[in-house]
């Protein structure tokens, strides 16, 4: 686990779409913890005693500030309008990372970059890199209308500009995301990156995947899920501390065993960050989450303890 640090806001621009752009830099002065394009920030949200993971969209050869983009969402759980209520010049946040889930293969021939909405953020990262590696990419921009476009004057100045396609909901058909023309043929050396709302992720990687993808070759960063929590109730043994719980039919394992003094930690509360992983030594997972491979999820040694569930008895290592 990394030791959280202290941040300041040092700039906030409100852009189109209800997207505030955060500028942080660290509190006592010096350079920013080094990242990597498609990393993220955990950031701490006091009002609501909540972690929230928010893409960074800086350059990760930025070494004095962090940047990131929030979209007020009012039908989140809350964290993205508390971010844009707190964060303004000047306040002080508790910051986690940067971690990276969705990094970079600099190796690839060609990168395709595919962000819908606010899910842009990690492939500003991630064109500023590949550009400044000078690789051969295209980055696909999908948003409601140009009006609600955030990053829409930055990414038309880039130096990478002529890289972008900007896709609008409110124009023609001709110019909209069209996989079936804008998807490159399946290589060994092709990557797609994909972050935005799920029905555009999931649309995205079952076409490319249809299309003759590799999983492997298809990157992909959620930052919300629709997981459904619930199921039959099932046991959960603690092999070390010897504690067994049973998990209801609407609770979580982490809440459950919190109830018994076993703290598991957990952050996005929802599957997508991985900070809840916790090691199976035993029995059926019934996985919910999004964060892990079709591969980990075979092996079976391993749950997310925030959303997944067992099927009769578990065993975990803890
Ligand atoms: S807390 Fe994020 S995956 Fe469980």
């Amino acid at each position: 686990m990394t030791q959280a640090q202290t941040y300041t806001v040092t700039a906030r621009h409100d852009d189109r779409g209800d997207i505030a752009r955060i500028r942080f830099a660290p509190k006592d002065g010096g350079p920013v913890v080094p990242f990597t394009a498609g990393a993220h920030l955990d950031i701490y949200l006091p009002d609501l005693d909540l972690w929230r993971q928010y893409s960074l969209c800086s350059d990760p050869a930025a070494t004095t500030f962090y940047e990131i983009g929030v979209l007020k969402d009012q039908a989140s759980r809350g964290g993205s309008v508390a971010v844009h209520k707190r964060a303004i010049e000047g306040v002080d946040f508790k910051i986690e990372g940067p971690r990276n889930h969705f990094p970079l293969n600099e190796q690839a021939e060609l990168s395709v970059l595919l962000g819908g909405g606010i899910g842009v953020t990690p492939m500003i990262a991630m064109a500023k890199r590949l550009q400044a590696l000078g690789k051969d990419f295209v980055m696909h921009y999908c948003t409601r209308s140009e009006q609600g476009t955030a990053f829409l004057d930055e990414l038309k100045a880039a130096d990478f500009a002529d890289k972008i396609i900007f896709h609008f909901d409110d124009r023609d058909d001709a110019q909209r995301l069209d996989l079936t023309r804008d998807l490159p043929d399946a290589t060994e050396g092709t990557h797609l990156y994909v972050c935005g709302p799920q029905g555009f992720m999931d649309w995205v990687i079952s076409t490319a995947e249809g299309a003759g993808h590799a999983t492997e070759n298809v990157h992909r960063e959620y930052f919300s899920a629709d997981v459904d929590l619930s199921g039959d109730s099932f046991e959960v043994e603690c092999a070390e501390s010897g504690v067994t719980v049973t998990v209801g039919a609407d609770d979580t394992i982490a809440k459950a065993l919190a109830a018994q003094g076993i703290k598991i930690e957990v952050k996005c509360e929802e599957g997508v960050c991985g900070t809840c992983m916790t090691d199976v030594i035993s029995g059926d997972i019934d996985h919910r989450d999004q964060f892990l491979t079709d591969e980990e999820r075979e092996d079976g040694d391993v749950i997310m303890a925030c959303c997944s569930r067992g099927k009769g008895k578990l065993v975990l290592d803890l």
